[in-house]
């Protein structure tokens, strides 16, 4: 009787999640109950422009716009993340992806950054999280912004969260030093 129940259960259960035969879709089902966990990172982000060991590089720009020479350039980026702010520090993973300059204003740094931060030692090493977001103009360097976390991968599937960051360091090239404090909600 028992052994009945389960063999039907399992019937059941092969129904609800197997594709529909000669479709592209299955059955839509309803998702069960899941808990949702919080997980909080800290780490220093190196945007490196100058060099010959650049890490983010111009890859497109416009050749229009005199007045705002780095408007509507487009950065190609593999940035190291460390635990200190120095980059000699422990290496614990990168950010790759691109970002656009959109700065109308030569002293004011602002960018959409479209990004994949993954962690290459530890406990979320092969993980990562996605970041979609503005970086907004701020009149101090040292202001914390904001940016929104799309998604995510590996302990961090389907993860949503921000990052509060503040530039530490920077120069006139662009070079920076970017601390971050990223809170995740994942399952
Ligand atoms: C660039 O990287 C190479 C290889 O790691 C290193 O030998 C060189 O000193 C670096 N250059 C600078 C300017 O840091
Ligand atoms: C881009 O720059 C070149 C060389 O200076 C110039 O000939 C061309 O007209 C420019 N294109 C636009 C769209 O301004
Ligand atoms: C991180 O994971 C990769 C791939 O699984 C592995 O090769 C590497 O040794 C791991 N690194 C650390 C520091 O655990
Ligand atoms: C990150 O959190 C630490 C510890 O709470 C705090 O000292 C630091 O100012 C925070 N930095 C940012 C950019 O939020």
């Amino acid at each position: 009787m028992e052994n009945q129940v389960i063999f039907a259960w399992a019937i059941i259960f092969c129904l609800a999640v197997a594709p529909v035969y000669g479709q592209y879709y299955s059955r839509t089902v309803r998702a069960g109950p899941r808990v949702e966990k919080i997980t909080r990172l800290h780490f220093f982000f190196h945007d490196i422009r100058s060099g010959e060991n650049a890490t983010a590089i111009p890859i497109a720009s416009p050749n229009t716009t005199q007045d705002t020479p780095t408007y509507g350039t487009l950065y190609a980026m593999d940035d190291p993340l460390t635990m200190e702010s120095e980059l000699t520090s422990t290496l614990i993973g990168n950010s790759q992806g691109l970002y656009l300059d959109l700065s109308r204003e030569r002293t004011k740094f602002t960018a959409i950054f479209y990004a994949d931060f993954a962690f290459t030692t530890g406990r979320f090493n092969g993980s990562s999280f996605s970041l979609f977001s503005r970086f907004s103009a701020e009149d101090a360097t040292s202001t914390i912004r904001e940016m929104a976390i799309v998604g995510g991968r590996g302990a961090f599937r389907m993860a949503t969260g921000f990052a509060l960051l503040r530039p530490t360091w920077s120069n006139t090239i662009g070079d920076a030093i970017v601390e971050f404090n990223v809170t995740l909600y994942h399952y």
